[in-house]
């Protein structure tokens, strides 16, 4: 094979890259060749701190010794097993060990190979649930605004994001969608806004509006994430929590990016003392190393679907992939890896220092907004007049010249390093973005 580790734009020819302006991306493509803690190192050789953690996925740093050599002893004794009708000791293993790590109630894990394959497992167990209930009409789901839930048919529907849905034709039906929890008067707070509990209300709306008896799930993010970081406002997802129990609604926490220590806990309902009935899991789960996904699942879902012939399918779902020996593998090794790092903890630590640093933003240059909580930041810049999206991807990449990468999502800077940054690393994301804030006008 030839060395194309700087391809000109007809070498990047048959890869076609997700979320991408491929031919942006072919005329100057944005190609490492390494990673090591904090760092990924480029095709031509410069450090880059990673201040997205991949893809808010690497949460326990890059190459993390003990996960990189788990995944070599199980591709060297086990490549694959199927687990229809059939195991393998690692995948009961991280089961367990998933479940004990998860908030109390959670008593089952069906994995899938994605967040995508997560969520839409978790919409069809939502509906299951009640089929064998023999509760058929609660087929609706309900999402929320700026919500994101991959890219699955299902998972799409119940996303908020409008511009995502344009070009795939009709989604799910009867889906409908939650108020973003915000208003301006939220701006620049720090971790939770204290006021904003009322716009869960905005849920008894939608259960009238619908018939509750047809509802089948919410399903929310705890903090939104791609969509540009919303953390929920104090006493939110509480009484999100007590409107679903009173109607007989499931509630689905979509954790994807908030699970493995985002927000200080290894589940945001932990950090906010609020249990669904359904999470959903990947990323942070095999610290990005090998895909994974899962749906946690609690004990009363689970056993409403125990109750027919023992020698029936419960559930006819699943993936080739659901439970891969690798993937397993690296699941264990993370779980591992968070407790002997102490990396909650560390979060804890260090989340005050990185919310300062990330409110001393503002007033700098185009800054519009700062949210941030645990190690998550948005900062919302001002448009350019009549060019939507330019400022944040100038600032995104002038970052990335002096070292640093961030995404720019729009005209949204978001940050989300792994969780094992230190107060040096942090002091010069923020004083890396301030300078891009500055030099961009
Ligand atoms: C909250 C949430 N759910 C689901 C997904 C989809 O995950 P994947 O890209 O692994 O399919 C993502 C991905 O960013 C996500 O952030």
């Amino acid at each position: 094979m030839n060395d194309i580790s700087n391809p000109t734009a007809s070498e990047c020819g048959a890869f076609w890259a997700p979320f991408t302006p491929m031919r942006q991306f072919q005329q100057h493509p944005m190609m490492f060749a390494s990673a090591d803690g904090m760092y990924y190192t480029t095709t031509d050789g410069r450090r880059v701190l990673d201040a997205m953690a991949g893809l808010w996925c690497v949460n326990a740093g890059h190459g993390q010794p003990k996960i990189v050599e788990a995944i070599r002893e199980a591709a060297g004794r086990l490549d694959f097993v199927s687990s229809f009708k059939m195991s393998h000791p690692h995948a009961l293993q991280m089961a367990e060990r998933l479940i004990a790590i998860s908030p109390a109630g959670m008593e089952q894990v069906f994995f899938t190979n994605s967040g995508s394959e997560a969520v839409d497992t978790a919409l069809k167990i939502a509906r299951a649930y009640h089929q064998a209930r023999g509760d058929s009409r609660r087929t609706k789901f309900i999402g929320r605004a700026k919500g994101y839930h991959g890219m699955g048919f299902g998972g799409l529907s119940v996303s908020g994001i409008g511009r995502q849905k344009r070009d795939f034709g009709p989604l799910l039906g009867e889906v409908s969608h939650l108020p973003l929890p915000y208003d301006a008067g939220m701006r620049f707070s720090a971790g939770q806004p204290r006021q904003g509990e009322h716009y869960a209300d905005a849920l008894t709306q939608l259960l009238d509006i619908q018939d509750p008896s047809t509802v089948a799930a919410v399903i929310v993010e705890p903090v939104t994430g791609s969509g540009g970081v919303y953390p929920p406002p104090q006493g939110y997802l509480k009484r999100l929590r007590e409107i679903c129990t009173r109607h007989g609604v499931l509630l689905i926490f979509d954790e994807v990016i908030t699970g493995f220590g985002r927000v200080g806990a290894s589940f945001a309902a932990q950090a906010f003392d609020v249990t669904p009935d359904l999470i959903t899991t990947a990323k942070g789960l095999t610290n990005g190393a090998v895909p994974m996904g899962g749906v946690l699942v609690s004990g009363a879902v689970y056993e409403a679907f125990m109750a027919g012939p023992a020698n029936v399918i419960e559930l006819m779902h699943g993936y080739t992939y659901s439970a891969h020996p690798l993937a397993c593998a690296a699941g264990l090794a993370t779980i591992e890896v968070h407790r002997e790092l102490g990396i909650n903890q560390h979060v804890n630590a260090v989340s005050g220092l990185w919310q300062s640093a990330a409110l001393a933003l503002r007033g700098v240059g185009p800054v519009l907004d700062v949210r941030t909580i645990g190690l998550l930041c948005a900062v919302e810049l001002e448009p350019r007049a009549g060019a939507a999206g330019a400022r944040g991807s100038e600032v995104a990449q002038w970052c990335f010249e002096q070292g640093v990468l961030v995404r720019g999502s729009g005209d949204t800077i978001v940050i989300s390093p792994p969780l094992v940054i230190s107060p040096q690393e942090i002091a010069q994301v923020f004083d890396t973005l301030a300078a891009a804030l500055q030099q961009v006008a």
